[in-house]
Protein backbone atom coordinates (compact mmCIF):
# COMPACT_ATOMS: atom_id res chain seq x y z
CA UNK A 1 0.00 0.00 0.00
CA UNK A 2 3.19 2.08 -0.01
CA UNK A 3 1.53 4.03 -3.07
CA UNK A 4 -2.10 4.99 -1.82
CA UNK A 5 -1.56 8.95 -1.47
CA UNK A 6 -2.23 8.81 -5.42
CA UNK A 7 -5.04 7.68 -4.76
CA UNK A 8 -7.14 10.50 -3.13
CA UNK A 9 -10.39 11.76 -5.16
CA UNK A 10 -9.53 15.14 -6.58
CA UNK A 11 -13.26 16.58 -5.88
CA UNK A 12 -12.18 16.70 -1.74
CA UNK A 13 -9.29 19.05 -2.48
CA UNK A 14 -11.59 21.63 -3.72
CA UNK A 15 -14.24 21.41 -1.29
CA UNK A 16 -11.95 21.29 1.78
CA UNK A 17 -9.30 23.77 1.05
CA UNK A 18 -11.65 26.08 -0.76
CA UNK A 19 -13.50 26.01 2.60
CA UNK A 20 -10.30 27.08 4.21
CA UNK A 21 -9.60 29.80 1.63
CA UNK A 22 -12.67 31.74 2.56
CA UNK A 23 -11.78 31.88 6.44
CA UNK A 24 -8.84 33.24 5.49
CA UNK A 25 -9.82 35.42 3.06
CA UNK A 26 -12.46 36.99 5.85
CA UNK A 27 -9.99 37.24 8.81
CA UNK A 28 -7.51 38.97 6.06
CA UNK A 29 -10.24 41.31 4.54
CA UNK A 30 -11.00 42.76 7.97
CA UNK A 31 -7.43 43.46 9.39
CA UNK A 32 -4.64 43.27 7.20
CA UNK A 33 -3.52 41.99 3.46
CA UNK A 34 -1.44 38.68 3.72
CA UNK A 35 2.22 38.72 3.86
CA UNK A 36 2.32 35.51 2.65
CA UNK A 37 -0.33 33.95 0.06
CA UNK A 38 -0.31 30.60 -1.04
CA UNK A 39 -2.35 29.63 -4.39
CA UNK A 40 -2.59 25.98 -5.33
CA UNK A 41 0.13 24.59 -4.05
CA UNK A 42 1.19 21.05 -5.72
CA UNK A 43 4.07 19.14 -4.87
CA UNK A 44 5.01 15.67 -6.22
CA UNK A 45 8.49 13.56 -5.20
CA UNK A 46 9.39 11.45 -7.83
CA UNK A 47 11.51 8.38 -7.23
CA UNK A 48 10.26 4.41 -7.17
CA UNK A 49 7.22 5.42 -5.46
CA UNK A 50 6.15 8.56 -6.45
CA UNK A 51 4.91 11.11 -3.01
CA UNK A 52 2.01 13.76 -3.52
CA UNK A 53 2.81 15.27 -0.24
CA UNK A 54 0.93 18.50 -1.16
CA UNK A 55 -2.20 19.46 -3.63
CA UNK A 56 -3.89 22.46 -4.03
CA UNK A 57 -2.77 24.30 -0.91
CA UNK A 58 -3.68 27.66 -0.25
CA UNK A 59 -2.87 29.50 2.65
CA UNK A 60 -2.76 33.00 3.16
CA UNK A 61 -0.74 34.89 6.45
CA UNK A 62 -1.01 38.49 7.43
CA UNK A 63 1.43 40.55 9.12
CA UNK A 64 1.17 40.00 13.27
CA UNK A 65 -0.73 36.15 12.66
CA UNK A 66 0.91 32.83 14.03
CA UNK A 67 -0.26 29.90 12.43
CA UNK A 68 0.64 25.77 13.56
CA UNK A 69 0.82 23.35 10.69
CA UNK A 70 0.52 20.09 12.41
CA UNK A 71 0.23 16.59 10.65
CA UNK A 72 1.64 12.96 11.00
CA UNK A 73 5.26 12.29 10.62
CA UNK A 74 6.28 12.53 6.78
CA UNK A 75 3.33 14.00 5.34
CA UNK A 76 5.46 16.82 4.13
CA UNK A 77 5.50 19.78 6.56
CA UNK A 78 8.90 20.61 6.10
CA UNK A 79 8.37 20.42 2.69
CA UNK A 80 5.62 22.83 2.80
CA UNK A 81 8.02 25.52 4.46
CA UNK A 82 10.95 25.07 1.89
CA UNK A 83 8.56 25.90 -0.56
CA UNK A 84 7.46 28.89 1.07
CA UNK A 85 11.26 29.82 1.48
CA UNK A 86 11.92 29.22 -1.87
CA UNK A 87 14.32 26.49 -1.41
CA UNK A 88 11.99 24.12 -2.98
CA UNK A 89 10.47 24.57 -6.34
CA UNK A 90 6.24 23.93 -6.24
CA UNK A 91 4.71 21.58 -9.26
CA UNK A 92 1.79 23.90 -9.45
CA UNK A 93 0.58 27.04 -7.76
CA UNK A 94 2.26 30.45 -6.52
CA UNK A 95 4.24 31.68 -3.37
CA UNK A 96 3.83 35.50 -3.33
CA UNK A 97 5.49 37.06 -0.10
CA UNK A 98 4.15 40.91 -0.05
CA UNK A 99 2.91 40.33 -3.33
CA UNK A 100 5.67 39.49 -5.15
CA UNK A 101 5.42 35.54 -6.74
CA UNK A 102 8.89 34.00 -5.84
CA UNK A 103 9.02 32.06 -9.06
CA UNK A 104 9.55 35.59 -11.11
CA UNK A 105 12.98 35.92 -8.64
CA UNK A 106 16.75 35.58 -10.39
CA UNK A 107 18.36 32.90 -7.73
CA UNK A 108 20.26 36.21 -6.10
CA UNK A 109 16.73 37.86 -5.76
CA UNK A 110 15.42 35.18 -3.65
CA UNK A 111 18.33 35.11 -1.70
CA UNK A 112 18.58 38.62 -0.93
CA UNK A 113 14.20 38.34 0.18
CA UNK A 114 15.01 34.99 2.13
CA UNK A 115 17.57 36.87 4.36
CA UNK A 116 15.57 40.14 4.26
CA UNK A 117 12.54 39.09 4.67
CA UNK A 118 12.55 35.64 6.43
CA UNK A 119 13.39 34.23 9.57
CA UNK A 120 14.19 30.64 10.34
CA UNK A 121 14.15 28.62 13.20
CA UNK A 122 14.88 24.53 13.20
CA UNK A 123 14.75 22.09 15.77
CA UNK A 124 18.33 21.58 15.76
CA UNK A 125 19.09 25.27 16.09
CA UNK A 126 22.38 25.25 13.79
CA UNK A 127 23.90 28.04 15.70
CA UNK A 128 27.52 28.26 14.36
CA UNK A 129 29.70 26.29 16.94
CA UNK A 130 32.89 28.17 16.04
CA UNK A 131 30.88 31.86 16.60
CA UNK A 132 30.16 33.55 20.23
CA UNK A 133 26.61 33.85 21.24
CA UNK A 134 26.42 37.75 19.40
CA UNK A 135 28.13 36.74 16.46
CA UNK A 136 25.77 34.28 16.14
CA UNK A 137 22.81 36.41 16.35
CA UNK A 138 24.60 39.26 14.21
CA UNK A 139 25.15 37.07 11.02
CA UNK A 140 21.88 38.19 9.54
CA UNK A 141 22.83 41.67 9.81
CA UNK A 142 26.37 40.88 8.19
CA UNK A 143 24.91 39.47 5.51
CA UNK A 144 22.48 42.62 4.76
CA UNK A 145 26.06 44.81 5.06
CA UNK A 146 24.23 46.40 7.69
CA UNK A 147 27.03 48.76 9.62
CA UNK A 148 28.87 47.28 12.91
CA UNK A 149 27.68 50.31 15.13
CA UNK A 150 23.78 49.83 14.22
CA UNK A 151 24.37 45.82 14.61
CA UNK A 152 25.69 45.49 17.61
CA UNK A 153 22.77 48.16 18.63
CA UNK A 154 20.17 45.61 17.55
CA UNK A 155 22.22 42.46 18.62
CA UNK A 156 22.61 43.51 22.56
CA UNK A 157 18.83 44.40 21.89
CA UNK A 158 17.29 41.01 20.40
CA UNK A 159 19.44 39.64 23.23
CA UNK A 160 18.05 41.31 26.14
CA UNK A 161 14.14 40.23 24.64
CA UNK A 162 15.05 36.67 24.82
CA UNK A 163 16.87 36.75 28.05
CA UNK A 164 20.54 36.16 27.21
CA UNK A 165 22.14 40.52 27.36
CA UNK A 166 24.85 38.74 29.75
CA UNK A 167 25.63 35.80 27.70
CA UNK A 168 26.62 37.75 24.26
CA UNK A 169 30.33 36.73 24.67
CA UNK A 170 29.40 32.87 25.90
CA UNK A 171 30.34 30.26 23.07
CA UNK A 172 27.11 28.17 21.82
CA UNK A 173 29.31 24.80 23.87
CA UNK A 174 28.75 27.09 26.78
CA UNK A 175 25.05 27.02 27.06
CA UNK A 176 21.99 24.53 27.14
CA UNK A 177 19.30 23.40 24.91
CA UNK A 178 16.91 25.85 25.90
CA UNK A 179 19.49 28.92 25.88
CA UNK A 180 20.48 27.96 22.24
CA UNK A 181 17.31 27.89 20.65
CA UNK A 182 16.46 31.47 21.76
CA UNK A 183 19.99 32.30 20.00
CA UNK A 184 18.25 31.04 16.87
CA UNK A 185 15.09 33.02 17.64
CA UNK A 186 17.19 36.36 18.26
CA UNK A 187 19.09 35.07 14.80
CA UNK A 188 15.88 34.57 13.28
CA UNK A 189 14.60 37.93 14.47
CA UNK A 190 17.07 40.61 14.90
CA UNK A 191 16.94 41.76 11.13
CA UNK A 192 12.93 42.24 11.64
CA UNK A 193 11.75 40.02 8.97
CA UNK A 194 8.11 39.99 8.11
CA UNK A 195 7.83 36.22 8.32
CA UNK A 196 8.86 33.62 10.26
CA UNK A 197 9.36 29.86 10.21
CA UNK A 198 9.74 27.52 12.98
CA UNK A 199 10.08 23.84 12.09
CA UNK A 200 9.62 21.52 15.73
CA UNK A 201 11.91 24.70 17.46
CA UNK A 202 10.95 22.59 20.77
CA UNK A 203 11.59 18.79 19.54
CA UNK A 204 15.12 18.73 20.70
CA UNK A 205 14.17 20.71 24.30
CA UNK A 206 12.75 19.74 27.96
CA UNK A 207 8.78 20.43 28.45
CA UNK A 208 9.96 23.51 30.34
CA UNK A 209 12.21 24.84 28.06
CA UNK A 210 10.01 23.98 25.46
CA UNK A 211 7.39 26.30 27.30
CA UNK A 212 9.57 29.60 27.78
CA UNK A 213 10.63 28.78 23.44
CA UNK A 214 6.84 28.58 22.98
CA UNK A 215 5.84 32.00 25.10
CA UNK A 216 9.29 33.62 23.73
CA UNK A 217 8.62 32.95 19.97
CA UNK A 218 4.65 33.97 20.74
CA UNK A 219 5.73 37.34 21.69
CA UNK A 220 8.22 38.06 19.68
CA UNK A 221 5.78 37.60 16.65
CA UNK A 222 3.15 39.68 18.77
CA UNK A 223 5.68 42.37 19.68
CA UNK A 224 7.10 42.57 16.01
CA UNK A 225 3.80 41.92 14.24
CA UNK A 226 5.54 39.39 12.19
CA UNK A 227 4.04 36.82 10.05
CA UNK A 228 4.87 33.33 12.00
CA UNK A 229 4.15 30.10 10.92
CA UNK A 230 5.14 26.67 13.60
CA UNK A 231 5.60 23.67 12.09
CA UNK A 232 4.88 21.18 15.38
CA UNK A 233 3.56 17.36 16.49
CA UNK A 234 2.98 19.18 20.36
CA UNK A 235 -0.77 20.26 21.08
CA UNK A 236 0.59 22.61 23.89
CA UNK A 237 2.66 24.53 20.85
CA UNK A 238 -0.70 24.50 18.66
CA UNK A 239 -2.42 26.31 21.95
CA UNK A 240 0.02 28.78 21.64
CA UNK A 241 -0.88 30.31 18.03
CA UNK A 242 -3.82 31.91 16.84
CA UNK A 243 -4.59 29.38 14.21
CA UNK A 244 -4.28 25.46 13.46
CA UNK A 245 -4.02 23.89 10.09
CA UNK A 246 -3.64 20.11 10.00
CA UNK A 247 -1.82 18.47 6.54
CA UNK A 248 -3.53 15.67 5.85
CA UNK A 249 -1.96 12.58 4.43
CA UNK A 250 -3.52 13.38 1.25
CA UNK A 251 -1.51 16.49 1.18
CA UNK A 252 -4.48 18.84 2.07
CA UNK A 253 -3.98 21.71 4.19
CA UNK A 254 -7.37 21.95 6.48
CA UNK A 255 -8.45 24.28 9.23
CA UNK A 256 -9.06 22.89 12.72
CA UNK A 257 -11.17 24.78 15.19
CA UNK A 258 -9.35 27.77 16.92
CA UNK A 259 -7.00 27.81 19.50
CA UNK A 260 -6.97 29.59 23.11
N1 LIG B 1 14.01 15.78 -1.74
C1 LIG B 1 13.17 14.77 -1.57
N2 LIG B 1 13.13 13.76 -2.47
C2 LIG B 1 12.25 12.75 -2.32
N3 LIG B 1 11.37 12.64 -1.32
C3 LIG B 1 11.38 13.62 -0.39
C4 LIG B 1 12.27 14.72 -0.47
N4 LIG B 1 12.04 15.55 0.59
C5 LIG B 1 11.05 14.97 1.29
N5 LIG B 1 10.66 13.81 0.70
C6 LIG B 1 9.58 12.93 1.17
O1 LIG B 1 8.41 13.72 1.26
C7 LIG B 1 7.67 13.35 2.41
C8 LIG B 1 7.43 14.57 3.26
O2 LIG B 1 8.66 14.96 3.88
P1 LIG B 1 8.73 16.12 4.94
O3 LIG B 1 10.12 16.19 5.40
O4 LIG B 1 8.16 17.34 4.33
O5 LIG B 1 7.75 15.58 6.07
P2 LIG B 1 7.38 16.20 7.50
O6 LIG B 1 5.91 16.32 7.56
O7 LIG B 1 8.19 17.42 7.71
O8 LIG B 1 7.87 15.04 8.47
P3 LIG B 1 8.48 15.13 9.95
O9 LIG B 1 7.32 15.48 10.86
O10 LIG B 1 8.98 13.75 10.20
O11 LIG B 1 9.57 16.16 9.96
C9 LIG B 1 8.45 12.25 3.10
O12 LIG B 1 7.92 11.02 2.72
C10 LIG B 1 9.85 12.41 2.56
O13 LIG B 1 10.52 11.16 2.50
MG1 LIG C 1 9.73 17.93 9.05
Amino acid sequence: MACWRLLAPAFSVVATNSGSIRKWSRLNSREYSPVLSLRNISKTFDGSCPREVLQSVDLDVAAGHYVAITGESGVGKSTLLNVIAGLETPDTGTVHLNGEDLADLADDELTRIRREQMGFVFQAFHVLPYLSVAQNVELPLSLLGIDAVQSRDRVNEMLESVGLADRGDSMPRELSGGELQRVAIARALVHRPQLILADEPTGNLDPEAAGQILELLRRQIKDNATAGILVTHSRDAARTVDEVLTLTPTGLLRSESRAV
